[in-house]
């Protein structure tokens, strides 16, 4: 294991029937409902969720896309405001039935901030689909549609999770040791 990380708190196996649990749960929801799905991945934290993901999202609806935001503040700290650094790449998406995909919800800010902005934008509907999530850090009421697990308030990496960009790469999620940032 990696010296940084305290524990192991999802294991590689928990994460693979997670994501097909996520998977089975999209596909009954959107079945004959829609006719263009986005999958629009929250840069860079959701890469590997959304990789694995997509693989058993129903093929024929189904298309991808990026954004990349930021909130102020950095470390292990997450701000309330945010900064949108890349924007979906399409004009229209009045036709289009987005499903936002991220790592993990903290405060509830961004992804509540990405529904609202999306909608406005004029997207046909808006749901969004976490693979962790902190419901004890909320500060805005806000309810993901589609939650992997529940974690404590404890700060982890791995699958697409950094700690100031390091970690992403395990294939496991940990919590990472306070020696690390403290
Ligand atoms: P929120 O806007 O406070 O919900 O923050 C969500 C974002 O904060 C996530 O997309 C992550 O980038 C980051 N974040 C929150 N908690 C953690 C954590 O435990 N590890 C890594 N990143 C985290
Ligand atoms: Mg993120």
């Amino acid at each position: 294991m990696n010296k940084d990380i305290l524990k192991v708190l999802v294991d590689e196996e928990t994460i693979k029937s997670t994501v097909r649990r996520l998977a089975d749960e999209i596909n009954t929801a959107y079945k004959g409902h829609s006719k263009r799905l986005i999958l629009l991945g929250i840069l860079k934290g959701s890469v590997v969720f959304m990789g694995d993901l997509m693989k058993y999202v129903e093929s024929s609806i189904v298309e991808i896309d990026f954004m990349k935001v930021s909130s102020y503040g950095s470390g292990t700290v997450s701000r309330g405001n945010i900064n949108i650094h890349l924007d979906i790449q399409r004009k229209d998406i009045a036709d289009c039935d987005i499903l936002v995909i991220e790592d993990i919800i903290d405060s509830g800010r961004t992804l509540s901030y990405l529904v609202d902005y999306l909608r406005l934008k004029g997207a046909k509907s808006v749901k969004t689909c976490t693979l962790l999530d902190k419901p004890s850090r909320r500060e805005v009421d806000f309810t993901p549609d589609f939650v992997g697990l529940e974690v404590p308030d404890e700060f982890v990496v791995g699958y697409g999770l950094d700690y100031d960009e390091k970690y992403r790469n395990l294939p496991y999620i940990g919590v990472l040791s306070p020696e690390v940032y403290c």
